[in-house]
């Protein structure tokens, strides 16, 4: 039998959920937001319940509790229910939130509920309710053994795939995701303003790029770091960095300590792959810190 839910945040994510676990046959019995129009929108999308006087009236309807507040509010808007003894003996409350752990909802935990995390890892810039942006994701779950089991029902009806992860790699998990997309961006930022100072248009430099970026994350999917490194540093052209490092001071200053400090790391996996010796990895380094 699948677990009524209480959704406490109606915004992007909150409502988002509360859309695709209905479609999933969950029953939303409590909904509350911090302005009631927000909870009104969600409860009209899912033909839901009328919105909650409060976040603790809206807890006590359901045996699954969703905190999908702001991260920066997710704590006290568990501990207010708490205070109220708004969570039922041996209720899931999970947050969303990708880097905050479950021990940020211990408040819940002491009265007698379980607490868990469960993260979708997709971008949401609004509610969705056109195609379901749960299926094929993958959501990393942690936290209490019954609050992973329960999370990892729902992400499983969702369409989504789970990873348990332990609550103390949460914070690093977080980062890993940072680093893997608002990073990537970063260094395509680098790739595409060098472009344009070569002289390509703008408008020309991604699709320039993008079948060289298709070919390098499909050689990672494939072969894995450090075998996927091609380029200079590997193949152990110093004098091809060089003149790229001299060219980039020259014409794209800006742009150098970026440049360089990839080359840093980059020699480091071309060591690992054995593309270069120490000696030639020394030869790198003193040419990437100047
Ligand atoms: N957006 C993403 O791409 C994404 C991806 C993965 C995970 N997440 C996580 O999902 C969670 C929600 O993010 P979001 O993007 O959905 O945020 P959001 O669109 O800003 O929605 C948050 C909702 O929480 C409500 N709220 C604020 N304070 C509250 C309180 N004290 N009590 C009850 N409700 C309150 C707001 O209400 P009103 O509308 O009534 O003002 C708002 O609707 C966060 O933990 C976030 O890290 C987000």
């Amino acid at each position: 039998m699948k677990p009524d839910i209480a959704i406490i945040g109606c915004g992007k994510v909150g409502t988002s959920l509360a859309y695709f676990l209905t479609k999933a046959g969950y029953r939303i019995s409590g909904l509350f937001s911090k302005t009631r129009t927000s909870a009104e929108n969600t409860a009209r999308l899912i033909d839901g319940p009328d919105p909650a006087p409060s976040s603790s009236e809206a807890a006590q309807t359901a045996e699954v509790i969703l905190l999908t507040t702001p991260d920066d509010v997710i704590a006290a808007a568990g501990a207010l229910i708490a205070e109220s003894n708004g969570y039922r003996e041996g209720a899931a409350v999970l947050h969303c939130s990708g880097a905050l752990p479950s021990t940020i909802l211990a408040p819940a935990k002491a009265t007698g509920a379980v607490i868990g995390s469960m993260h979708p890892l997709q971008s949401f810039a609004a509610a969705r309710t056109d195609i379901n942006p749960f299926q094929s994701i993958n959501m990393a779950v942690e936290g209490d053994d019954q609050a992973v089991a329960r999370a990892t029902r729902l992400a499983t009806d969702l369409g989504a795939q789970v990873h348990t992860i332990k609550t103390a790699g949460k914070t690093l998990y977080h980062a890993s995701a940072v680093a893997a997309s608002n990073y990537l961006v970063t260094v395509l930022d680098l790739a595409l303003k060098l472009l344009e100072a070569a002289g390509i248009k703008p408008a020309d430099g991604f699709k320039i790029l993008k079948p060289l970026i298709d070919g390098t994350l499909n050689n990672i999917e494939k072969i894995g770091i450090p075998e996927a490194l091609t380029g200079p540093i590997t193949r152990g052209d110093v004098d091809t960095v060089a003149a790229h490092i001299e060219h980039i001071a020259a014409q794209v200053p800006e742009l150098k300590a970026l440049y360089s400090r990839l080359g840093v790391d980059t020699t480091g996996i071309a060591q690992a792959k054995g593309g270069i010796d120490n000696d030639q990895a020394a030869d790198f380094l003193s040419l990437l810190h100047k």
